[in-house]
């Protein structure tokens, strides 16, 4: 069991790795777990008692009454997504009304990021980012430009805020309408729409990060979820072709408020191959057969939008620049169970660009799509090992590649996920 208090969960290539089941799980052992990053972009699976829960900006720790959910100033929230996955939730996470903070912070998504996204990636055509058309990128741009954004604390002050979006709504209009030759949208029939959802919403709306200092302060235990993953960070991840908030551990100072000082441990997940939604450089990724059948045992199609994942080698160049980068303590390995049965097995050892290796992991968007990765042979397993409750349960060959990874990575493997249930889980903490 672990003896630390605060805890970060960040994923470590592009997202999906099944943050979300191992916040449940650790969620046990805290009393507060606050998401830092990100939106309704996230995805994050939770199971146990044969019921699966796909949840988007509630944090994965609702299912635990005694726990206070936190979400945090570094999200952009959709209003009417989360009242949504209130409402979904609510029975069975008991009393989450009033365990769930809101931070007044937070930005918030309006129809307009929707509708701007929209228009911008079917403009670039084959250029897009492929993302999840959710409204992220435009609701952080208009954090960073300030005048155009707006934060859920406004939800309090509604006399101010109606005239602001009427504003803001005529401004975007110009963009609909000159640049794009679309239609605009009712100003007022938006306002009215979001002043119902910020009524639902206000009771929840506090000052979190006030609220986080006095509760580290009482010695209460914090969870930090990240969402999507450290290759997706917009400073450190394969940029263009990433999401537009702090998705590494870096995340949780901007998005909490809360010292890096206070985290006392940080676990980075990774699958225990590698995969990526959307568009974007992917060395390891297979395009024929095997990919295909790690795509089929995985079930890995996104919890989000639908779309198939690209499935590919373990990439563990990619992940040691992850685990640099974020600091790790420990590393969380998860859905090993898929591997079983593979024909062949491999992890990336390094890149190379014209036959020379590359020393570190580029950040020039125009190398990735050329490194041709160096790949280790390891021995394949043929077993179903999702019944395994113990690390000596695994067959030798799983064992191996558990060992494999913690030296190529360079941390050591705390947990390791067999199967989507809570049960389905290997601690070696
Ligand atoms: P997240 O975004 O990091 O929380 O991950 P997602 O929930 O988007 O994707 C992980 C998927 O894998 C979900 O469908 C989980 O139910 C499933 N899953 C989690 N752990 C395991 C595992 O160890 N084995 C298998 N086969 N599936 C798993
Ligand atoms: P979780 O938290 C996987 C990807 C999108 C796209 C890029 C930008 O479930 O791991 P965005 O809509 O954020 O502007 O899209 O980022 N992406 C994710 N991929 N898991 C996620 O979240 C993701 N969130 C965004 O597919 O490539
Ligand atoms: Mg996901």
């Amino acid at each position: 069991m672990t003896t630390a208090t605060n805890t970060c969960i960040v994923g470590l290539t592009w997202g999906d790795e099944a943050k979300g089941k191992i916040v449940d799980i650790l969620s046990a052992e805290h009393d507060v777990v606050v998401r830092y990053n990100g939106g309704n972009n996230a995805g994050h699976t939770v199971a146990f008692d044969d019921r699966t829960h796909k949840l988007h900006l509630v944090p994965s720790g609702l299912f635990h009454p005694e726990v206070t959910c936190v979400i945090g100033g570094g999200l952009v929230i959709d209003p009417q997504v989360l009242l949504e996955e209130i409402r979904t939730n609510e029975s069975l996470a008991k009393g989450l009304r009033d365990r769930l903070l809101i931070s007044d912070r937070a930005h918030t998504i309006w129809p307009w990021h929707k509708k701007i996204e929209a228009l911008s990636e079917k403009h670039l055509g084959k250029g897009k980012i492929g993302t999840t058309l959710r409204g992220i990128g435009p609701a952080y741009a208009d954090k960073a430009n300030r005048v155009t954004a707006v934060r859920m604390g406004e939800f309090l002050r509604p006399e101010h805020l109606k005239p602001k979006v009427e504003r803001i709504v005529r401004q975007k209009n110009e963009v609909f309408t000159k640049v794009f030759d679309d239609e605009p949208l009712d100003p007022a029939a938006v306002w009215e729409e979001y002043a119902a959802y910020g009524e639902q919403l206000r009771p929840m709306i506090a000052d979190t990060t006030a609220w986080l200092h006095q509760a580290i302060a009482d010695g209460r235990r914090i969870l930090f979820e990240g969402a999507q993953g450290t290759l997706l960070d917009i400073d450190h991840g394969t940029y263009p072709y990433v999401t537009s908030s702090s998705a590494s551990a870096a995340g949780v100072w901007t998005g909490t408020g809360v010292s890096p000082r206070a985290i006392d441990q940080i676990w980075g997940v990774v699958k225990a191959y590698t995969t990526r939604v959307g568009e974007g450089p992917f060395p390891t990724e297979l395009t024929g057969p095997i990919g295909d059948q790690i795509r089929e045992q995985g079930n890995e199609y996104g919890t989000t939008t639908g779309r198939p994942r690209r499935c590919g080698w373990l990439d563990a160049f990619a992940i040691r620049y992850a685990a640099a980068l974020n600091g790790l303590d420990g590393i969380v390995i998860t859905l090993l169970d898929v591997l079983g049965g593979l024909p062949e097995l491999a992890i990336c050892t390094g890149y190379l660009v014209d036959g020379k290796p590359l020393e570190a992991f580029p950040a020039d968007p125009t190398l990735l799509p050329q490194a041709e990765p160096v790949l280790e042979r390891l021995e394949p397993w043929p077993d179903d090992i999702s019944g395994a409750r113990t690390f000596d349960d695994l067959p030798p060959a799983a064992q191996a590649y558990v060992h494999r990874v913690e030296e190529l990575v360079g941390a050591p493997v705390r947990m390791i996920s067999i199967g989507p249930d809570r049960e389905q889980t290997i601690r070696r903490d």
